[in-house]
C-alpha cells in the first residue's frame, strides 16, 4: 500500500487536513498527532473503515477502540446519556487526555466497541487532531499508531518506522507533548473507576468526582483469571526488543544493585543498557546509558519515555535495566507503561546488603 506522508516540518501543504479528511471519509485510514501519543484513526461509525486498523496495527479485535470528537455535542450521539458527572469531566478535562466510558448508543459499530456495550470516547486536545475530526465530519476511532506490542509513539518518526505501507497517510506533526496515553475512566458503574492511568492524574479526578476506584488489575498485572474491565491492559505491551527489569528502592540502594546487575550480565557476555535520570548518568560505565530527565520533572520523563524505550531498540543492548520512577501524579502512568514493558519484572533493592 503506498502511504502518503504529510511532513509539516518540510512541506507547506495548505491541503493537507481536507485531503486527509477525504480518505477518512471514504474509509481510509490516517495517522496524526495529539497531545498524548499519535493515533491511527479511521471512520468511527463504519466497521469496514475501522477494521483496517485492527489489520494495520496486528492489534486482537476484542480490544475496544477510542472515539474522538471534537466537541461535547459530537459525543452525545454516541452515548445513551453523558450523565451529570461525566459531562462535568467533559468540561473541566476536555479537549485534554481523558478518555471516558459510558453505554454506547447503537450506532457505534461492534467492530469499536469490540462486543462490550460501551464506548471510549475522547476529545483530543491539539489542532491538527481536532481539524481532521471537524473537516471529516465525523467521530474518529484512533487507538494509539504503533504496531501492537511496541512503545507508543510520540514522534513522527516511530509512526513511520510502524506503519508506513501499512496505512493510507501519515501526518508527521510536533512531537507528542504529554508522551503518555489518556487516562481511561469508566462511568457506567456505582463508582467511577480508573481502568488506565494517564495524562489526568487520579488526584485531579477526585478533586472533581470524590471517591475514585482503580481497577485491581492495573496493579496486580496479567491475572488471566481475572479479565481487566480494559481489554487492552490484558496484553503484552510498549515492549522494547531487549528484557526489561525494573529497579525500585532507595537511590543509594538502587544504584548499587544495578551497578552489581551491569558487572553480572556482562560477565555472561550480554550488552547492559540503563535507563535513568540526570542525576545517575554518570554512574554507569561500560554500558548504554539513557536518562530520561530530571528525576523529579515527571512531565518530562513522561514525554521521553516511549521514545528512549524505541531508541534502545537501535543499539544492541540485550538488556535495559530501570530506575523506578516516582509514582506520584503522572509518575503512576508512566510506572505503569514501565512496568508493562517490562513484563512485570521489578526488583527491590534492599538497603545495606
Ligand atoms: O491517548 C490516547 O488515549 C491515545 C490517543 C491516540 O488518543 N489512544 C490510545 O488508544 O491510547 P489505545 O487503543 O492504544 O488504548 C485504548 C485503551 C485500551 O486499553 C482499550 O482496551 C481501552 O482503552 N478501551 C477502549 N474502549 C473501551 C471500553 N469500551 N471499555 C473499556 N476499555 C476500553
Ligand atoms: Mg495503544
Amino acid at each position: 500500500m503506498d502511504t502518503k506522508v504529510i511532513n509539516l516540518y518540510n512541506e507547506n501543504d495548505n491541503n493537507y487536513i481536507e485531503d486527509c479528511a477525504s480518505i477518512i471519509k471514504e474509509g481510509g485510514t490516517v495517522a496524526f498527532p495529539t497531545e498524548t501519543v499519535y493515533g491511527l484513526g479511521a471512520n468511527a461509525l463504519n466497521g469496514e473503515a475501522v477494521n483496517k486498523i485492527f489489520i494495520a496495527k496486528g492489534r486482537p479485535s476484542d480490544n475496544p477502540l477510542i472515539v474522538h470528537v471534537a466537541s461535547i455535542e459530537d459525543a452525545r450521539k454516541l452515548v445513551i446519556e453523558i450523565t451529570k458527572e461525566a459531562l462535568l469531566l467533559m468540561e473541566l478535562f476536555w479537549p485534554g487526555p481523558l478518555t471516558i466510558i459510558l453505554e454506547k448508543s447503537n450506532i457505534i459499530p461492534v467492530e469499536v466497541s469490540a462486543g462490550l456495550n460501551t464506548v471510549a470516547i475522547r476529545m483530543p486536545a491539539h489542532s491538527i487532531a481536532l481539524n481532521l475530526i471537524k473537516a471529516a465530519g465525523l467521530p474518529i476511532a484512533a487507538p494509539s499508531a504503533n504496531i501492537s506490542g511496541r512503545p507508543s509513539p510520540t514522534k513522527g518518526e516511530h509512526v513511520v518506522e510502524d506503519l508506513l505501507g501499512r496505512i493510507d497517510a501519515i501526518i508527521i506533526g510536533d512531537d507528542c507533548k504529554v508522551g503518555v496515553e489518556s487516562t481511561v475512566i469508566d462511568m457506567t458503574g456505582n463508582v467511577p473507576t480508573i481502568l488506565r492511568p494517564g495524562g489526568v492524574t487520579k488526584e485531579q479526578l477526585e478533586e472533581v468526582l470524590g471517591e475514585v476506584a482503580v481497577d485491581p488489575a492495573i496493579d496486580k498485572g496479567i491475572n488471566l483469571e481475572e479479565a481487566p474491565k480494559s481489554p487492552g491492559m490484558k496484553y503484552t505491551h510498549y515492549a522494547p526488543k531487549a528484557d526489561v527489569v525494573i529497579i525500585k528502592g532507595s537511590k543509594g540502594s538502587v544504584i548499587k544493585k544495578i551497578k552489581e546487575m551491569i558487572f553480572e550480565n556482562r560477565q555472561l557476555g550480554k550488552e547492559v543498557g540503563v535507563l535513568c535520570f540526570e542525576d545517575t548518568s554518570l554512574e554507569y560505565l561500560n554500558v548504554i546509558v539513557k536518562s530520561l530527565g530530571k528525576r523529579d520533572e515527571l512531565e518530562v520523563i513522561a514525554s521521553n519515555i516511549f521514545n528512549l524505550l524505541r531508541e534502545f531498540d537501535k543499539t544492541k543492548v540485550d538488556i535495559i535495566i530501570a530506575e523506578a520512577v516516582d509514582e506520584r501524579h503522572i509518575g503512576q502512568a508512566i510506572m505503569n507503561r514501565l512496568v508493562k514493558a517490562a513484563g512485570y519484572k521489578v526488583i527491590y533493592a534492599k538497603d545495606n546488603t
